[in-house]
């Protein structure tokens, strides 16, 4: 399977701070937006990493994360010349895919929480047609509204209700068989003039092909296109940092445990950032299994 990270698009709920700037490299806590759903694909076993941005912007994710080897994954870069929407992805993306699978994940939602790893291995295992994701709120008339049967069918997929059929939003994250690409092909432009994900999502409907896995109470979903988003989204990260001591999104401690790099690696990683507490982090874990392989001796 493919992944990926869709990290363009204009960022105007955000300026100032997007005219100069990508909106997916501003920090979220201590590090860069764009690691929170790199981390989600990594968990996801996902290798093979297509990052897709703006002309301008393309270059300073190059600069940010490089070819991928350090961290174990390989990363190709893609231009998109005009936001004309998420659908747009596999459009851009159709050689990268090739005939396999695809996850997309949009470069500014943040997902925490034991549950993703259970609900990605359930989207997952769907081999055939597509799957999102539904995420209980408060206020659905705000979002992407999927309604589903007990089987995980789903229903009906309305953008902004005004009467919400469910209280589940759609998260930005899909998985797709190999059809999207002739889908995304087909879309004609919505209103607003984009390829919208949605025109994808209802096709797959209409196929009776959408499967829905909802993701539970103790994940937390968070958007970051807006200030207030942000600033709340950084203060959940620092939280779970400083009184768990984990950390959210270290995506050279995921590369780590997934198997994607050795202690070798990780060790050079941490080095390279050691003057930071995120490198402390990353040399800690060092520290902790050289323990454990000494006691297994
Ligand atoms: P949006 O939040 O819909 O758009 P935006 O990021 O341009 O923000 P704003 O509404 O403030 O102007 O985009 C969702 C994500 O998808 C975001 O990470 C940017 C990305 N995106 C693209 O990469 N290409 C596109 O064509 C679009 C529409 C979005």
């Amino acid at each position: 399977m493919k992944g990926i990270i869709l990290a363009g698009g204009k960022g105007t709920r955000l300026y100032p701070m997007t005219i100069a700037v990508s909106k997916q490299l501003l920090p979220i806590y201590d590090k860069p937006m764009i690691y929170y759903p790199l981390s989600v694909l990594m968990l996801a076993g996902i290798k093979e990493i297509m990052i897709i941005s703006t002309p301008t912007d393309i270059s300073q994710y190059e600069k940010l994360l490089g070819d991928g080897s350090k961290i174990g994954v390989k990363f190709e870069y893609k231009v998109q010349t005009e936001p004309r929407g998420l659908a747009d992805a596999f459009i851009l993306g159709e050689d990268f895919i090739g005939k396999d699978s695809v996850c997309l994940i949009l470069g500014d939602n943040i997902f925490h929480g034991g549950g993703i790893s259970i609900a990605i291995k359930e989207a997952i295992s769907n081999k055939k047609g597509a799957t999102i994701f539904g995420y209980p709120v408060k206020n659905p008339k705000e979002f992407g509204v999927v309604e589903f049967d007990k089987s995980m069918n789903a229903i009906s997929i309305e953008e902004k209700p005004e009467d919400p059929k469910s209280q589940y939003a759609v998260p930005g994250l899909y998985f797709y068989d190999n059809e999207v690409i002739n889908i995304a092909k087909n879309v004609k432009p919505s209103n607003r003039g984009e390829i919208e994900i949605t025109a994808v999502n209802n096709e797959y409907l209409k196929r009776k092909q959408l499967k829905v896995v909802t993701l539970g109470r103790g994940m937390a979903w968070l958007d970051t296109g807006t200030p207030k988003g942000m600033n709340q989204a950084s203060s959940f990260v620092e939280s779970i940092q400083s009184t768990q001591g984990y950390y959210v999104a270290c995506i050279e401690e995921i590369a780590f445990t997934q198997g994607f790099i050795d202690i070798d690696e990780l060790n050079k990683n941490g080095e390279e950032l050691k003057a930071t507490d995120y490198g402390k982090y990353i040399l800690s874990i060092c520290e902790e299994e050289k323990i454990k392989i000494k006691g297994m001796k």
